[in-house]
């Protein structure tokens, strides 16, 4: 009777402090988008339109044909 007693308390110490660690991992990386919040985030359209919002961006085929890479971010 004792002995698991003795046993099960280790185990939930162990439990909460890996749940205490997963917070604190979430919360870090919660905090470090947080920092980031003023630049436009990967894979979206304010980060796309950041080059191709540009209307001088054009790709030069292997053909030598020039490619508008333009994106009006009006439509
Ligand atoms: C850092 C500037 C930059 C950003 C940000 C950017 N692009 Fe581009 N994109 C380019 C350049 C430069 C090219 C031409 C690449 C080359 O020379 O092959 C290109 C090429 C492309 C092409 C190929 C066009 C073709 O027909 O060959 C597509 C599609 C494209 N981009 C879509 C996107 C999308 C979708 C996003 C957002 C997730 C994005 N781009 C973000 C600069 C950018």
């Amino acid at each position: 009777m004792s002995k698991t007693r003795l046993l099960r308390l280790p185990a939930g110490l162990i439990f909460a402090g890996s749940l205490a660690l997963l917070a604190a991992i979430l919360l870090a990386a919660f905090s470090i988008r947080q920092a980031h919040a003023d630049e436009p985030a990967q894979q979206t359209e304010a980060y796309c339109l950041s080059c191709h919002g540009k209307s001088d961006l054009s790709l030069t085929l292997p053909d030598g044909e020039t490619l508008s890479l333009y994106i009006s971010p009006r439509c």
